[in-house]
């Protein structure tokens, strides 16, 4: 099993410079507000590719007083093997800012996830509006889910967006070369198809754990899940992926002179929506209570994490920001699973140390205070 030993913060937002040592299994931060709680949490979700959970600038992460870059430095534990992770920024001559990682101490262009194994699952405060948010915040989420069974996930819709917006920047032009606008919609209903089957995969594979173990191993209430948009649906009952992605190119080029007008891609899976619905009362995700819907945003998580645990054989670092607030019993029993059953590190925050009471008494705590952390 894979965890954190120890974190050691340098000039990290209001954290001061310390080291924590974590338990392998739930570390709970207890802390009032403004104290550093999200901060620390944030500091290994830089363990990632890219920014960090709240995808602030990295410059914009040092402490406020002070001019030195942050570090983290984190002792990562895969069975019993112990690298030593840095993670800093560097400056580039012109002006770009490049996230840098050293282990043990030298520069190195792997990747964590694909060498070691590291990979961050988070649930914030602010994913409790996923089912009321728009729906980019729904394909983020399952994109994200997605990245995290196949890396590839995340190059395809970097490439894909980019090719949607050089697609509208050449149909603006009055006289468009057409042979070029040709080329860019081949590219954009192949990847476009790619990432439809990649969630397609996700959406599966999350509906067949609930429906075989999460309900009948751990009694927890099952979603379904369903990805829904015009494309699907025109290429849904299509098993030839040719024909599918030739369906998708047909329907781009009826849509050139619309998107001409309105300046957008009207067709793709850029437009796709999450529909999740619960089934023990048979309604949609964005018609439940606020309690229930965090209860299923954390049981797909707990499906992702079942996933790279029993298929991947990767024992994710969990992140969970206030968690503990609305909490009943169907809900601790999912952070439970986490905990005890999956037998991974969890990382979690409150305000409060009653809320933690049904924790395991093999959970650590700690208190936090003015950026400073102090065992209990
Ligand atoms: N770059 C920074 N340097 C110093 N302090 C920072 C920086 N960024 C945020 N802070 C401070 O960190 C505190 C917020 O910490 P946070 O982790 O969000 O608290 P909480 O415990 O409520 O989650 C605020 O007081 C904020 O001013
Ligand atoms: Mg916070």
């Amino acid at each position: 099993m894979n965890h954190l030993s120890s974190i050691q913060l340098n000039n990290f937002r209001n954290l001061a410079k310390q080291e924590i040592e974590l338990c392998n299994s739930t570390n709970v931060f207890i802390g009032a507000n403004g104290s550093g709680k999200t901060n620390l949490l944030e500091s290994i979700s830089l363990l990632e590719p890219g920014r960090g959970f709240k995808k602030k600038s990295l410059e914009t992460l040092s402490e406020f007083k002070n001019n030195n870059p942050w570090i983290v430095y984190t002792k990562y534990n895969q069975n019993n093997n112990v690298t030593g992770i840095s993670i800093t920024f560097d400056k580039t001559s012109n002006g770009l800012i490049k996230k840098r990682i050293l282990i043990d101490g030298n520069t190195t262009k792997e990747t964590l996830e694909k060498n070691y194994g590291l990979k961050v699952v988070w649930f914030l405060p602010e994913m409790e509006r996923l089912f009321i948010g728009s729906p980019s915040i729904r394909r983020n989420f399952v994109d994200r889910i997605s990245y995290s069974f196949d890396s590839s996930v995340l190059k395809n819709i970097s490439l894909y967006k980019k090719l949607i917006r050089e697609r509208s920047l050449i149909l603006k032009q009055n006289n468009f070369d057409n042979a070029w606008i040709d080329t860019i919609e081949d590219k954009i209903a192949n990847l476009g198809y790619q990432i439809i089957i990649s969630r397609k995969k996700t959406i599966t594979i999350l509906n067949q754990i609930f429906n075989e173990i999460l309900n009948k191993k751990q009694n927890i209430n099952i979603c379904k899940l369903s990805i829904y948009g015009t494309i699907e649906e025109k290429i849904n009952e299509i098993i030839d992926d040719n024909k599918s992605i030739a369906i998708f190119k047909d329907e781009l080029i009826k849509y050139r002179e619309e998107d001409r007008i309105k300046g957008l891609c009207s067709i793709g899976p850029h437009r796709s929506d999450l529909e999740v619905i619960y089934l023990k009362n048979q309604v949609d995700a964005s018609l439940c209570s606020t309690g229930q819907q965090k209860e299923i945003i954390l049981s797909i998580l707990l499906c992702q994490c079942y996933c790279l645990v029993k298929k991947f054989n990767i024992s994710p670092i969990v992140l969970l920001d206030e968690v503990c607030s609305h909490l009943d019993d169907n809900t601790r029993s999912i952070l439970l699973s986490l905990t005890g059953w999956l037998n991974i590190q969890v990382l979690m925050t409150g305000t409060d140390k009653n809320l933690f009471s049904f924790l395991s008494t093999k959970s650590k705590f700690f208190v936090i205070n003015n950026g400073k952390v102090k065992n209990e």
